[in-house]
């Protein structure tokens, strides 16, 4: 509906100027144009200008008053017109905080007279505060005394209210084109080699990636997935399912770019003998060089999209008010609101490190509710699967090396290096007296695994890790060759042994990592003494490097290609756990 109402009024306008108010006129909810912006933003129909104006809305508790008058007012005609009444009567007879607030503001404006017992001074009274929140509520804007009353009285506060101006963008059509279709879970469930290659062609933007991939059979089962397009942009075939991989350091992913005619060229001529002989050759080369390399990791169970925002977000100490819980940078679930289970305990610490801190720390000093920690979203990394794994670690510990592959959500505009859907290599090592260096040492070994040898940090923040720190690697580089049969052979040769190459001087952010604080382990139970480094990496950055369409490609064949999708999924979907095998990378 919001997506037919944008396009079908960009037609013939040359812009939206507000999408609040575009949202009014046509009666839809803003929620559902902002997301339908978002997504056709991502997808170049339109272009978006953020707009952000603050509003003044009342509290909670200047809600209540609107509606049932102020707490002097409610004070004073609870005293009786004649005569008096005893403190202690009084009291039973209103709410304790409008009891309180009640007499001190009843006292000031002397309008009753202050004892054991209780007297009215005047015989009427006016409810101003009542009738300023009613205006405010009606958007009117007090004056400036009266505004800065009510915000001492936390009876008002300035909301930040976001929207978009919106025009006709470069790929505008009225109509949205609808291009592969949906990833499904036969094709998941169907195809299972021993081992195997392939070649993704993404044939709408002339690309082509080769995908090579050792599997170990016997091994916990990891796998990816590689799609094909054809010329007809309908989505040929197939998924690759690799199982039983030996984990992440079994992939090797080589996502260089040809032209399309190039392969079509290389496979009708001379050259598919010559290049699977090659390939054949490196990947018995590399079955034996790696499967002589255990890492010994182990995986997470991460076949639960739904989360809590505990996990998500309070065990790991990151505050309530944090800008990444906000409606617009999360999927909140609607269906069903909120989880029902937590370890209360645990809980009741985390409660307290959030308010007060404790272990050297000062905490945020705010006051932590358990409705926000409640509510459920589908999680935005799997860094939430982590806090769970360690909170159980930390029950009976004993030196753990972790990791997952899996998809993640968030509320994202798409663009060359943004997903709304994504999927995130976590790993952690949890033991006693590591150090950043150790982090920094296995970030190099395992991107080493991956073919990836030069790798830069930054100083980063996270709530949840100090020190932290983002990774960059070197964006490979394209080659012009002359002929088709050097170009493919000169960038399989050059993905073998370079990762990276000088003559390009392009860090591309790959991730993000850090030692967990003991703010976040602490209260789940582990000593001082026990550090946890971990790290969590945008799977489609490094391997499908960073083609916007490509990009894209990826966001059409996951299942929630835009957020207004969601509301429509069925919320039987998410009580259940999603079998591992429909989790993608697994
Ligand atoms: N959760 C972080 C993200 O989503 C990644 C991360 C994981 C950072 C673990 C530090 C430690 O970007």
């Amino acid at each position: 509906m919001a997506e037919e109402a944008i396009l079908g009024y960009l037609e013939n306008h040359e812009e939206i100027p507000d999408s609040g108010q575009f949202a009014t006129d046509n009666g839809l909810d803003h929620n559902d144009v902002v997301n339908v912006i978002k997504s056709l933003h991502g997808f170049l129909y339109i272009e978006a200008q953020d707009i952000k104006r603050e509003t003044l809305v009342l509290t909670e508790e200047g809600r209540k008053y609107a509606e049932k008058g102020s707490p002097e007012v409610q004070l004073f005609l609870a005293v009786p017109e004649e005569g008096s009444i005893s403190k202690e009567e009084l009291q039973k007879l209103l709410d304790p905080a409008v009891f309180k607030i009640g007499c001190s503001q009843a006292a000031k404006n002397k309008w009753v007279q202050m004892g054991n017992q209780i007297s009215r001074k005047v015989q009427h009274v006016e409810d101003r505060v009542k009738d300023l929140l009613l205006r405010i509520q009606d958007g009117q804007e007090p004056g400036k005394d009266d505004n800065n009353s009510l915000k001492a009285r936390k009876l008002t506060a300035l909301q930040t209210w976001k929207g978009y101006s919106v025009k006709r963008g470069p790929d505008y059509a009225p109509t949205r084109r609808r291009t592969a279709t949906d990833l499904t879970r036969e094709h998941l469930l169907g195809y299972a080699p021993i081992f195997t290659w392939g070649f993704v062609v993404h044939n709408n933007f002339n690309t082509l990636g080769l995908f090579l991939a050792t599997v170990h059979l016997g091994q916990p089962n990891c796998g990816i997935y590689v799609a094909i397009h054809t010329p007809k942009k309908s989505l040929l075939a197939i998924i690759f399912k690799l199982i039983d991989i030996d984990a992440i350091e079994f992939i090797f992913p080589y996502a260089h770019d040809v032209s399309f005619a190039t392969v079509l060229q290389m496979f009708i001529q001379v050259l598919p003998f010559v290049f699977l002989s090659i390939l054949v050759v490196f990947l018995c080369l590399t079955f034996v060089h790696w499967s002589s390399i255990g890492c010994s990791f182990e995986e997470m169970p991460t076949n639960k999209y739904v989360e809590s925002s505990f996990w998500n977000f309070d065990a790991l100490f990151q505050p309530q008010q944090h800008p990444a819980r906000d409606s617009h940078d999360t999927f909140f679930l609607k269906a069903p609101e909120t989880t029902k289970q937590l370890p209360e305990d645990y809980v009741e610490l985390v409660k307290r490190v959030h308010e007060s801190g404790g272990y050297g720390s000062r905490g945020y000093g705010y006051e932590w509710k358990r409705e926000e920690a409640n509510k459920n979203l589908l999680r935005t990394h799997t860094t939430a699967i982590s806090s769970r794994m360690l909170y159980a670690l930390a029950q009976s510990f004993t030196p753990k090396k972790y990791f997952s592959i899996d998809r993640v959500f968030r509320n994202e505009a798409v663009d060359r290096t943004h997903l709304a859907e994504f999927h995130q290599i976590e790993g952690l090592v949890c033991d006693r007296g590591l150090t950043l260096g150790h982090l920094i040492g296995v970030l190099q070994d395992f991107f080493s695994r991956l073919g990836m040898d030069k790798l830069k940090f930054k100083p980063a923040y996270n709530p949840y890790t100090e020190p932290s720190m983002e990774i960059f690697r070197y964006k490979i580089m394209n080659y012009s060759y002359r002929c088709t049969a050097c170009k493919v052979i000169g960038n399989l040769i050059r993905s073998i042994y370079a990762s990276y190459h000088e003559g390009l001087e392009k860090w591309v952010e790959i991730g993000n990592s850090g030692m967990f604080r003991p703010e976040m382990l602490r209260p789940m139970g582990f000593s001082e003494d026990v550090n946890v480094i971990a790290w969590g990496l945008s799977l489609e950055r490094w391997i499908l490097g960073s083609s916007r369409k490509t990009l894209y490609a990826l966001l059409e064949l996951g299942r929630l290609r835009n957020a207004s999708a969601l509301s429509s999924v069925p919320s039987s979907v998410f009580e259940k756990q999603i079998p591992m095998s429909l989790c993608l990378g697994k």
